[in-house]
């Protein structure tokens, strides 16, 4: 943490100026940042866990609803948190120093003190969050809500993660390793699903609310669900294979971390195919350099895909053939990654410039979440599949292309489910970090 207190200071400073210069290009001189409403359930009392708007913890990773950040080019930031009075829950802890050193932190008990400490919006204000409403109540111009041209511009920046970005994300994956370590000895011993999950949460020390995306933890068929949630499984002791995709969140930023494990029993054209998967994942993770396009790596992934899926003999044509007519698609239908910060899929992956302009992905790809040329500070992950997913192979099974498969190998395969393999990447000077591998090396 004492590295990580250094790099806030700079990292403040960075949105600061980021800030001014994105405010000025839009026509704004004061920029509002709400941390967000609570979500109630329809004619409930109960709410969903909360979120903090991602554009306010990209400066204060601090938790609470109705908090107001108001930045003025020139003067020091105000941090407006609410702690209501409460006796039914808690309210948000204090603000940490660290957090009080590059803010004017004001506390008050309701969500109406807050907006009266912020006091006239001005008509050059802009606002950013969910409580539109009341921004337009006290005083934010309807075309400073949520502008476009700003919002552009502020997503664009959080592209380029800072060291105190990096650092978080690290530590979020420090958290994660052991769990995942857990995870694994669970499904050694044969655990069913639910029980791996426990384990998890357990070595976590964490709530499940505090993840940063639900746990997919998915033995043999199940790994074949792409965000399989079910837990479900009750193969315990039988199951051959296990995916699991589970993160942590420190300091509001995430990691996302998959591995898949079979066991001695697996099908050994599974097995092999496992091999390749991560031979080839690990080749993807160091070929995102500055320059390259992340849709070129999609596309590397698939002819990767197909050269397996050929040698195991699912394919009875070559590798390269399967590629060109497009037969890896069921096989993988998912994008090789996406930009990973505060959101698990974070913003920015397909937008090319700072004014909001959107790359769209291939034709044939549209779950590619990312489309930008490979800089320097991004933060991704690299996670090619290979599954054997019943629904989107049949249409293949009658098609012109029938032939090219070997249906008996697939159906023997279909059982095993599938093959994720995710690391988190960070594109460092002279070569990427890999921030997954540091941590969790197998
Ligand atoms: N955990 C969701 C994903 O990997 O994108
Ligand atoms: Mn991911
Ligand atoms: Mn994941």
């Amino acid at each position: 943490m004492a590295a990580s207190l250094a790099t806030y200071s700079a990292h403040v400073a960075a949105r600061a100026a980021t800030t001014a210069r994105a405010l000025e290009e839009t026509g704004f001189d004061r920029l509002l940042i709400h941390s967000g409403v609570p979500f109630t359930y329809f004619a409930d009392d109960d709410d969903a866990p909360f979120h903090s708007t991602p554009h306010f913890t990209h400066w204060a990773p601090v938790d609470g609803p109705h908090h107001l950040l108001d930045v003025v080019p020139g003067k020091r930031p105000r941090l407006v948190r609410v702690q209501p009075r409460d006796f039914w829950y808690a309210p948000p802890a204090p603000a940490p120093d660290f957090v009080r050193r590059e803010f004017d932190v004001v506390e008050v008990a309701t969500p109406d003190a807050a907006w009266k400490e912020i006091g006239a919006a001005g008509q050059r204000t802009a606002f950013v969050g969910a409580a539109a409403e009341e921004a337009g109540a006290h005083g934010v111009p309807p075309a400073g809500v949520n502008p476009k041209a700003l919002v552009a511009r502020l997503d664009w920046e959080r592209s380029y993660k800072s060291d105190w970005e990096v650092d978080a994300i690290s530590a979020a994956t420090a958290k994660a390793a052991p769990a995942h370590r857990a995870a694994e000895a669970a499904f050694r011993a044969g655990a069913p699903e639910i029980e791996i999950h426990h384990s998890y949460l357990a070595a976590l020390g964490d709530v499940e609310e505090a993840l940063p995306y639900t746990t997919i933890v998915g033995l043999d068929h199940h790994a074949a669900t792409l965000h399989y949630h079910g837990k479900r499984g009750r193969e315990a002791g039988n199951a051959r294979v296990f995916l699991i995709d589970a993160g942590a969140a420190v300091r509001g930023y995430a990691s996302d971390i998959t591995r898949t494990y079979v066991t001695a029993a697996a099908d050994p054209v599974f097995a092999l195919l496992l091999d390749g998967m991560k031979t080839l994942q690990a080749r993807l993770c160091v070929q995102g350099r500055p320059g390259t396009s992340y849709v070129d790596l999609h596309l590397e992934t698939h002819r990767g895909v197909g050269a397996l899926l050929s040698e195991a003999g699912v394919f009875r044509v070559s590798g390269t053939k399967a590629f060109e007519k497009g037969l890896t698609h069921p096989f993988l239908p998912h994008g090789l990654g996406h930009f990973l910060g505060i959101q698990v899929h974070d913003v920015a992956g397909r937008q090319i410039d700072r004014e909001g302009t959107i790359a769209p992905p291939p034709d044939g790809h549209p779950a590619l979440r990312t489309t930008r040329v490979i800089e320097e500070r991004m933060v991704f992950t690299i996670e090619p599949g290979l599954y054997f997913i019943p629904m989107l192979l049949d249409p293949y099974r009658s098609g012109t292309n029938r032939d090219a498969f070997d249906w008996g190998l697939v159906d023997r395969l279909i059982p095993s489910g599938g093959i994720r393999i995710e690391d988190n990447i960070l594109v460092a000077k002279g070569a990427n970090r890999n921030l997954t591998r540091e941590l969790l090396p197998d």
